[in-house]
């Protein structure tokens, strides 16, 4: 299951708005800020005439395209305003650009961006011109291929934008690893398929791959995670991802992803109507499997783990059925009133798993309730965490990464609608707070370290006519990993900790 790396590269280089006239590639987009200045040659004279005689109209993402301007190498210019030149206004641009450019066939784009463009500008511009030219080829027979191959991004000052650029070739590395998962038809992405993808990532540097099956889950004791997989003819995996980027003794941050590859919603049977969208239902998994490919790039000074139960939840004579009531590996046991409430049951013994590790912290990314759609849409994805402290380094990654998240309560309230006379637990509580009570039931299995719950219901895809994952939420995950490395480090118990900052 090696993914075909149609992937493209990009290329950091000094480019002022004049030297963007010699610059040979197939279109130039050049981003147009308000606080344009004047300067000398082909070009900035063009963009001062078009500003002056309105034609190039200054609010963001207005655009004005040029043929075959003398003096210019490139044959497809296209001068896009940005106004302030925020990377939001960045990426809105650079969408709106390569969207018009799309059809053209390019292959190399060069991105002159505007004059004292800093780190984040540019990443934001990366970004967006990888997410602007996607194409998901899988599983068609003849697939449109992607023509663009090469982005060159144009700054004053390459020195200053760097780190950002790193980051952001690394993340799109994540991204598109993850929109690729996420993407495929349940029957190109098994829970052995997923795993295949995990162990070929291990083939990366500094990443580990083990792979348990059913009878080593039952080892474990996983009876919530068994009783979901119970239903289908695929054998259930879970994936233990690693990435050594620190010393030994530094506790790793454990990330957890849903990985349903289809869920039907089981005997509670979910209605036909876009059911097909619940292959998306293994997004989580995918944004694991998406960090990783990313940390491979970027090398970062942290320990990850990453962990994915994956099975599908299906109908079946041997699959579960509400009331029945299964054992967790926690010891907890769980009344499963409704069989579609089937995240919680994988997520909840992998959480108990990810005791062992000794964590520092532990979130898990989960395509977990309709309820979270209903409350963020598909902006914000919903973020709950034990401790302050993780709550706001997750947000400030989202805000910095634009792959916002927005936290919730866990007040005790909301948990009481969980209680049953039959078990220690139901896995449903009532309809009100729907995304709230599924997080209140995961928090009871991760009370031995500080944790973090990442609902992106409304996230991980988008549906109707542009139907496709997002690759939410690496770009904040990276983000949080990243900055993390730039942090004390966290000795695991017993240990003392030496940081190794390996190179390479
Ligand atoms: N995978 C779904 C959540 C989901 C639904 C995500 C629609 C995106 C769009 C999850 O397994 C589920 O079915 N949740 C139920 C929980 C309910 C039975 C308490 C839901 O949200 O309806
Ligand atoms: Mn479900
Ligand atoms: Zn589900």
């Amino acid at each position: 299951m090696a993914m075909k790396d149609a992937i493209m590269n990009f290329e950091l280089r000094s480019l002022d708005l004049d030297g963007a006239a010699t610059h040979k590639a197939d279109a130039l987009v050049v981003l147009v800020a308000q606080s344009h200045k004047t300067g000398m040659g082909v070009l900035p004279d063009l963009v001062a005439a078009a500003l002056k005689a309105g034609d190039l109209e200054t609010k963001c993402g207005k655009m004005l395209a040029l043929y075959k301007i003398p003096g210019v190498m490139c044959r497809r210019v296209v001068l896009v305003s940005c106004e302030a030149g925020t990377p939001k206004q960045v990426r809105q641009a650079v969408v709106a650009a390569v969207g018009a450019l799309k059809s053209a066939g390019l292959k190399k784009l060069a991105i002159c961006m505007p004059d004292q463009a800093d780190g984040a500008m540019v990443r934001s511009a990366v970004m967006a011109a990888a997410d602007a030219s996607y194409i998901y080829t899988t599983s068609k027979s003849k697939p449109e291929p992607r023509t663009l191959d090469q982005v060159t991004v144009g700054v004053t000052d390459v020195a200053v934008c760097q780190s950002e650029f790193d980051h952001a070739t690394a993340a799109v590395r994540g991204v598109e690893f993850a929109k690729e998962w996420a993407n495929r038809p349940a029957n190109y992405a098994t829970p052995a398929m997923l795993a295949d993808a995990a162990k070929e990532l291990a083939k990366l540097p500094r990443i580990k791959c083990e792979v348990l099956g059913p009878k080593q889950v039952a080892k474990l004791g996983m009876g919530s995670f068994m009783a979901v997989a119970k239903g289908s003819e695929e054998e259930l995996r879970f994936i233990v991802l690693r990435y050594d980027g620190a010393a030994k003794a530094e506790a790793p941050t454990v990330l957890v992803g849903k990985g349903i590859t289809f869920d039907t919603g089981g005997i509670s049977l979910k209605p036909a109507a876009e059911m097909d969208e619940m292959k998306f239902d293994m997004s989580g998994a995918a944004s694991v499997l998406g960090v990783f490919r990313a940390l491979a790039e970027l090398k970062p000074a942290v320990n990850v783990v990453g962990l994915i139960p994956s099975c599908e939840n299906m109908p079946d004579g041997r699959a579960v059925k509400p009331g029945d009531v299964v054992t967790s590996m926690s010891g907890q046991t769980i009344e499963i009133l409704n069989t579609d409430a089937e995240g919680r049951l994988v997520l909840c013994d992998a959480l108990t798993y990810a005791e062992r590790l000794q964590p520092r912290a532990v979130v898990d990314i989960a395509t977990l309730t309709g309820a979270c759609v209903i409350a963020l849409g598909g902006v914000r994805s919903g973020m709950f965490a034990s401790a302050d402290d993780l709550a706001d380094a997750l947000h400030a990654a989202g805000e910095k990464s634009m792959d916002l998240c927005w936290r919730m309560p866990l007040d005790e309230e909301y948990g009481e609608g969980l209680k049953t006379s039959f078990a220690d637990v139901a896995n449903v509580a009532g309809r009100p707070g729907g995304a709230i009570t599924a997080a209140k039931f995961l928090q009871r299995f991760a009370d031995k370290f500080p944790w973090a719950h990442l609902d992106i219901a409304g996230t991980a895809w988008k549906g109707g006519a542009a139907k496709g994952a997002t690759g939410r939420p690496v770009p904040l995950l990276l983000e949080y990993l990243a900055a993390q490395a730039g942090q004390p480090p966290v000795a695991t118990a017993g240990k003392a900790v030496a940081r190794s900052r390996r190179k390479s």
